[in-house]
């Protein structure tokens, strides 16, 4: 060796693998504004649509005229359910097995309905269309409060399903019911009631919410009418499964289907479900035979899309004096709005909610969700969220410390009781799971003692005492949250989406010079897996990240995958890299033999390499591989060097964090300032820490707006009142605290490269220590529980109602 010859930290350092902050790749072009979004996309004589909604939430549709739109300089044509009934698509499935109305088909069922599509030259005409297509209402009772909705007396929404006394998910006990799911063992939870010494109960409700990603759902369709061809650009988290659902929806044969998902500017859950947009759009064009864009605004997107939460969670927890949980007990009343379009896999009506015994060792459980239908937009999307674990985490998070209220302990030391031991991994819960590894205790004490949490406890107990004495208007809450994920979905045993098992893809090819292409079933949306996706394969290859180009979102040249949502891209996706790697390294390996002229088994992987054992002079670069891979294989080998793998995870990873929130809150005026924020994860081997900590402060932040103000809320009479961004609370780097990371490492042992999820752990773990740290904040004054979403006015009259303000 000389002095010119790179060390081992130097080559590792030239690769850019695992565990190096990497600079994200994408950002040289979204940071210039080069990035190609839907709305990029312009193709020669391409035509727009745009939708007429419904201002009432529930009404008959006596007639719809549009011949005065037809007037209007550049529009076309206006679509509505009797022209999609020719085509047999005024209604669509959706992904929760029930069916939805594609456009108003004899009624309206929420507000912002889509009622008939105009289609124009330009976004203008459209727009003006709208405007002119009369349509004649006969209003109907609306039926906005899920609690009322299986009232003898209640207005029966879906009359398509009047008489079923079954659905999707079992039976039905009322028109407006759509399913009971029920887990857990009943007899053994009821006796551990029995014998309880101590209960708590609480109605803990999580609001209607919403995604509200930058870039709204949108779409290009474009059908070659000579080749029977359809393109569609459109805003997919998982582009195959839209191919797949047009072709089983729009009966085109598959392949003949090109879907494309270009840059995406945040997802967040909103862009896995299917649309009536991209319906229409697509018939539109069919129809025309010339492109048709839809591109939905803000407005649309609030109100009609999609939604997220609005769940009603009864619960109970069973626990001994000293403070060990004994049963807990939820019963759910879920609002699903007007058509049941949950995006979960099939067999999951309320998604993964039965983690809903969080990091806890509860002996029985018992859990029942009753979902319901309402005058109100369909969706239930998993914002940043795998499939209701926000809303588990922040059942049993509440509950905990609902707990520790009547216990009078600690809710952070009633936690350290309750933790799942180390050694009990895997675990398997009450409910069902089986989490694969966990180190509660550990992370909760780091949390405990870099926050200074027993200091913090006494100041915040000195603050109580001034506050009794008339000498401060501020109270201070210390809000908990320590939460368990469950996300990779996932083993094909038990998650699917409309019978598609949940695996996913990578398909590696390595060319001569030493450089590749890598191209995946997942999509970003903003969560870098350029960068990332590189990095596992620099590690697991030993060729610099820098040499590898990632590609995803084209369904035509990237192997079948399920997309990208509830955190499942790492431990799915990247599982997938990993395997498909280590096949192109075993071939690698056996060309490094024949060029090298020993046994395979006499070599050894050595960073970028392989090496000869004991003969460290003899030594064969990944590089030099590649380029013999082209030229110079053993006899009877094929030559080139590429893989792909196909990965069906055999568990879900269970990432966890502690997380700390410090609030203080003016009494008179209801504002909070956060003092401290602090978030440690464990979401096991980490690929990027800067990306992570990327992730972190984004899921953070949305977490921040949801627990204290971000709502969709309805009057009583079914109006949406906060169907903007002047109402509803979207927070920028003004009112976004500062928010301190931290980690601790506890790999998954069934995933090959130890690698649990990450992008939704912040969420999950943010809107339960908000939340605490509020309800913690008033706890003194006499509250038990004080519903989110925590805004000033509301904490306000919180304080108002606990006889702190005059
Ligand atoms: O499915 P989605 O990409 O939204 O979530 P994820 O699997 O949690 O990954 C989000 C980003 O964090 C990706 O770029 C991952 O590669 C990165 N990540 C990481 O660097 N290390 C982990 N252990 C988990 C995620």
């Amino acid at each position: 060796m000389n002095d010119l010859t790179p060390t081992r930290e130097q080559r590792e350092a030239a690769l850019e693998g695992m565990g190096c902050k990497r600079k994200r790749v994408e950002d040289i072009r979204f940071t210039q504004g080069k990035g190609n979004y839907v709305d990029d996309v312009k193709l020669p004589g391409m035509l727009h649509g745009d939708f007429v909604r419904s201002p009432h939430p529930h009404a008959r549709v006596k007639k719809i005229d549009d011949s005065e739109a037809l007037k209007v300089p550049g529009v076309l044509a206006v679509i509505t359910a009797e022209t999609l009934k020719t085509v047999n698509l005024a209604w669509m499935p959706t992904l929760a097995g029930d069916v939805q109305m594609v456009l108003a088909d004899g009624k309206v069922l929420f507000q912002n309905q889509e009622v008939a599509f105009v289609v124009a030259t330009d976004r203008y005409a459209a727009d003006d269309g709208i405007n002119k297509v009369i349509v004649e209402y006969e209003p109907l009772p609306p039926l906005v409060d899920p609690f009322k909705s299986m009232d003898k007396d209640a207005p029966v929404l879906r009359e398509d399903l009047v008489g079923k006394t079954s659905g999707a998910h079992g039976p039905r006990k009322h028109d407006n019911h759509i399913f009971e799911w029920t887990v857990g063992d009943k007899e053994l939870t009821d006796a551990a009631f029995n014998k309880a010494e101590v209960k708590i109960k609480e109605m803990i409700s999580y609001h209607r919410t919403h995604p509200s990603p930058l870039e709204t759902c949108q779409c290009v369709c474009s059908f070659d009418k000579i080749k029977g061809e359809l393109t569609i650009y459109g805003t997919f988290q998982a582009p195959h499964v839209i191919r797949t659902v047009v072709a089983l929806i729009a009966k085109l044969p598959e392949q003949k289907i090109h879907v494309i998902a270009p840059d995406i500017g945040g997802g967040f859950g909103n862009k896995v479900g299917a649309y009536p947009g991209y319906i229409c759009a697509a018939v539109a064009s069919i129809v025309t035979g010339k492109p048709v864009k839809w591109v939905e605004d803000r407005i649309e997107n609030l109100t009609a899309t999609s939604f997220a939460r609005d769940y009603h969670m009864t619960t109970e927890i069973a626990a001994t004096r000293d403070g060990k949980v004994t049963g807990l007990r939820v019963h759910v009343l879920a609002d699903h709005g007007a058509f049941d379009a949950c995006a979960d896999p099939s067999k999951w009506p309320a998604g993964f909610f039965n983690i809903v015994t969080g990091s806890y060792d509860f002996p029985t459980a018992h859990l029942a969700v009753d979902g319901v239908y309402t005058n109100k937009a369909p969706g239930g999307v998993a914002y940043r969220c795998s499939f209701r674990v926000t809303e588990a985490a922040y059942c049993i998070e509440r509950a905990m410390d609902i707990l520790a209220q009547k216990l009078k302990m600690d809710p952070a030391e009633l936690r350290l009781k309750n933790f799942i031991r180390p050694e009990q991994f895997p675990y398997h819960s009450a409910l069902g799971w089986e989490y694969d590894s966990g180190d509660y205790h550990s992370a909760m004490r780091k949390m405990m003692e870099t926050t200074g949490y027993a200091a913090l406890r006494k100041e915040q107990a000195e603050k109580r005492e001034a506050f009794k004495r008339g000498e401060t208007r501020e109270v201070m809450g210390l809000g908990i949250s320590f939460f368990t994920e469950i996300v990779g979905a996932g083993p094909s045993k038990n998650c699917d989406i409309l019978g598609i098992a949940m695996f996913d893809s990578c398909e590696i090819r390595m060319h001569p010079t030493g450089a590749g292409i890598a191209r995946m079933g997942t999509k970003s949306q903003g969560q870098g897996h350029e960068t990332t996706w590189a990095q596992i394969i620099a590690t697991e290859i030993g060729i610099p990240a820098d040499n590898i180009m990632v590609e995803e979102g084209n369904t035509d040249t990237a192997p079948y995958g399920l997309g990208t949502y509830g955190s499942r891209s790492t431990p799915v996706a990247g599982a997938a890299i990993a395997m498909a790697a280590r096949k192109i390294k075993a071939k690698a390996q056996m060309i490094a033999a024949y060029r090298l002229e020993v046994h395979e088994d006499d070599l050894e992987f050595d960073i970028d390499g392989f090496r000869v054992k004991g003969l460290p002079e003899k030594f064969m670069s990944m590089k030099d591989i590649c380029w013999a891979a082209y030229n110079s294989v053993p006899p009877g080998m094929e030559p080139g060097l590429e893989a792909v793998s196909y990965y069906d995870p055999p568990n879900m990873t269970y990432p966890f964090g502690a997380y700390l929130c410090v609030m203080d809150i003016d009494v008179d005026t209801g504002v909070y300032k956060v003092r401290r924020f602090y978030a440690l994860d464990d979401c096991g081997t980490r690929i990027n820490p800067m990306i992570i900590e990327g992730q972190v402060h984004g899921g953070l932040t949305e977490a921040f707006a949801i627990a204290m103000g971000q709502e969709i809320r309805y009057d009583e009479v079914g109006n949406v009142v906060t169907g903007s961004f002047m109402d509803f609370f979207m927070p920028t780097a003004v009112e976004t605290p500062h928010w301190e990371t931290d980690f601790t490492v506890t790999p998954s042992p069934h995933h090959p490269i130890g690698a649990k999820g990450v992008g939704e752990s912040p969420n999950v773990g943010g809107v339960p220590a908000f939340s605490n740290a509020v309800n913690d904040a008033f706890s003194f004054l006499g509250s038990t529980h004080i519903q989110m979403p925590h805004d000033f006015w509301r904490n306000w009259k919180a304080a108002k109602d606990l006889g702190a303000v005059a």
